[in-house]
């Protein structure tokens, strides 16, 4: 039995350690792909794969295609946007992900983003500070509830809205106040940040008129998807209101523009919120033990393609 790590932007070392330690201990074999610069080169490495660990790669139809032996595909990782679910259906692939496993690295590169854009991006002048500051947690997951609970011991008000949990769900664990909807969640805080999936009812969700109830000065802060984010109208209005910031963690399609807006616009390089340690040993780790799980029992709690 083979299991591969198909990893274009690879974890750290240790947590490929890990990793092969699980595998080898149930017996399997571990075949590893790193920072491949071409498809065809994961299409070669997947050919006798009976199981695959990914993070953000495209686990695409032609992918699934040339995995003739493939059972189950592991995202380690949360959003699962990245697999084609319906080619793995129709191939009776088990496609899973690791919710949580890697949400504290996601919600520390938050507030650390957060730091950073209240302090001018260190330019040496005059910032502010995050204490007492309205904070929005659009979607109340495991992220949000990791940037709610760091939030919190920088003294910051923490809003939420997430329309698959109630009020007292999201009010349960006394760190948040509930808002009735999104546009409420916008108009009441200073800084808003992302923790939605990439849907097709989410995409290109977050435009002029959402962002634009943001108060004087607001930030917007994006570690979930690009996609969610209407790029144009976000230009638009940044173009208007000359107060506001916008911070990501995924670097948009219209970089060049938004680097444009000097002072109020940053960008990571390489999406760094997952990319720890921690993260990459509890995500990746998660996986292969997963995978041993469902060849030895057949257990398929993470499943998403259901
Ligand atoms: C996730 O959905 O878990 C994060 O976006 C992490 O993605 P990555 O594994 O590509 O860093």
């Amino acid at each position: 039995m083979k299991v591969l790590i198909a990893t274009e932007k690879p974890f750290a070392k240790v947590a490929v350690d890990g990793i092969r330690e699980v595998v080898e201990k149930n017996g399997y074999e571990l075949a590893l792909l790193e920072k491949y610069t071409d498809v065809n080169q994961f299409y070669d490495a997947v050919a006798d794969a009976d199981a695959l660990i990914v993070r953000s790669d495209k686990v695409t139809k032609e992918v699934i295609d040339h995995a003739k032996n493939l059972k189950i595909v592991v995202r380690a990782g949360a959003g699962f946007d990245n697999l084609d679910l319906a080619a793995c259906t129709a191939r009776n692939i088990v496609a899973m992900n690791t919710p949580g496993q890697n949400s504290n690295a996601v919600a520390e590169l938050v507030m650390g983003m957060l730091v950073y854009a209240v302090r001018n991006f260190y330019n040496g002048k005059s910032g502010s500070e995050l204490k007492g500051k309205k904070l929005g947690l659009l979607a109340y997951g495991n992220v949000g509830r990791n940037v709610a609970r760091i939030a919190k011991g920088f003294g910051m008000d923490i809003y939420a809205f997430d329309e698959f949990l109630t009020k007292e769900m999201i009010e349960a664990d006394g760190v948040a106040h509930a808002v009735a909807n999104r546009d409420a969640l916008f108009e009441t805080c200073d800084i808003v940040s992302l923790h939605i999936p990439a849907t097709p009812e989410t995409k290109q969700s977050i435009n002029y008129a959402v962002v634009n109830k943001l108060h004087k000065n607001g930030i917007l802060i994006n570690t979930a998807r690009k996609e969610v984010i209407n790029e144009p109208e976000l230009l638009k209005l940044m173009a208007d209101r000359t107060d506001l910031k916008y911070i990501t963690d995924i670097m948009p399609d219209a970089n060049d523009e938004f680097a444009k807006l000097e002072g109020r616009y940053f960008a990571t390089p390489k999406k760094m919120g997952a990319q720890t340690e921690e993260a990459n040993i509890n995500a990746g780790i998660a996986a292969a033990n997963q995978i041993a799980d469902f060849f030895k029992t057949g257990n398929k709690r993470f499943q998403v393609n259901k």
